[in-house]
């Protein structure tokens, strides 16, 4: 972007002055954040009436199915238009194939069907990978420990379609196969979903800042080996560009940038050589990070709060998936 040098020098030019004051501060603020900006991801489990803290995400817990509508109609007016689900499965449902996963009464597409019927007006986003019901925890189906490919493609899609199905109004593959965006955006199309979104983690790198999620949804004790075959490499940045032509070719409506907040290089220039909806997912272990400092009293656990959401928006995001997505809401509510 060109910068015009066109002011004055001092004394002439005091930029204090625009700092001077709340009013003028607020005036000339170059960005926003506001309830729009947020997709709440939320953790269910199996049970009734029931939640479970998770340790390492202090203020976060799984819910029970029952106990999403109230969730949701909470969350939307808080003003926030969407909820991104994540089953924590039995055990016993995890196996080789995983088919749980495309289970059509499986945690998550029950999940799916109570929030559209009780709320309708917001939307439900899905994660598309196969780690929940996978034995070997891993994203795709294990042969002879490979990570196979077109098979899992295959699996995903039918995963897809049950989420579709189920009401899910944003598909979100988290897998990073190659090929699943055209091969999810060709079932939509031939099965009559032609309004169903894909909002694809397009990159998602290999990150150790996922751990607590994987504590939450029980994959962690589960998994073997890494996923560094299929996510990222934290070194590149011209691979996230391509990763991002690429899904955008075959079908996304939206893009993801995964992890965050360490990420941000990333966001600003998928931004600017795109120029669609891209997102960024403030992950599990920004979160826990944020809260056990200000727990311990060494931050201000509010204002990194914001300053790390309007991050985001600074370096070009359209919206940001984060755990803090109901207690920020309520603050920029009041703010207004
Ligand atoms: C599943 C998935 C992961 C996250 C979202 N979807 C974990 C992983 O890839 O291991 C991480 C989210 C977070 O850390 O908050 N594929």
């Amino acid at each position: 972007m060109a910068r015009s040098q066109n002011h004055a020098s001092f004394p002439a030019y005091r930029p204090r002055r625009l700092r001077a004051q709340p009013a003028l501060r607020d005036m000339v603020r170059e960005n926003t954040l506001t309830p729009a900006d947020l997709i709440w991801p939320v953790f269910v489990m199996d049970g009734q009436d029931d939640a479970h803290p998770i340790a390492s995400m202090p203020g976060v817990s799984r819910h029970t199915v029952d106990r999403l509508p109230a969730l949701a109609a909470k969350a939307r007016s808080l003003g926030i238009p969407a909820i991104c689900i994540f089953p924590y499965t039995n055990p016993a449902f995890k196996t080789q194939d995983c088919a749980e996963a495309w289970n059509p009464d499986n945690l998550s597409n029950r999940a799916i069907k109570a929030i559209k019927s009780a709320v309708p007006d917001i939307m439900v986003m899905t994660d598309i990978a196969l780690d929940p019901y996978n034995i070997n925890g891993q994203d795709g189906i294990v042969r002879a420990g490979e990570i196979v490919n077109d098979e899992t493609v295959a699996a995903l899609v039918k995963m897809g379609e049950s989420q579709a199905q189920s009401g899910a109004d944003i598909l979100g593959p988290s897998d990073m196969m190659d090929g699943r965006i055209a091969a999810l955006r060709g079932m939509l199309e031939q099965k009559g979903f032609q309004n169903v979104n894909i909002l694809s983690y397009s990159a998602k790198y290999a990150s150790g800042f996922y751990g607590p999620f994987r504590d939450a949804v029980g994959a962690a004790s589960v998994l073997i080996g890494d996923k560094n075959t299929y996510q990222m490499d934290p070194a590149n940045s011209n691979e996230a560009m391509r990763m991002i032509a690429r899904d955008l070719s075959e079908g996304a409506d939206l893009v993801m940038v995964k992890p965050g907040m360490p990420y941000l290089d990333i966001c600003q220039r998928a931004k600017a050589e795109f120029q669609v909806p891209t997102f960024a997912y403030q992950v599990s272990g920004e979160y826990a990070m944020l809260k056990a400092a200000a727990q311990n009293g060494w931050l201000d656990g509010r204002q990194v709060m914001l300053e790390s959401l309007m991050a985001f928006k600074r370096a070009g995001c359209d919206g940001v998936l984060t755990y803090f997505a109901p207690e920020v809401a309520e603050i920029l509510l009041r703010k207004l």
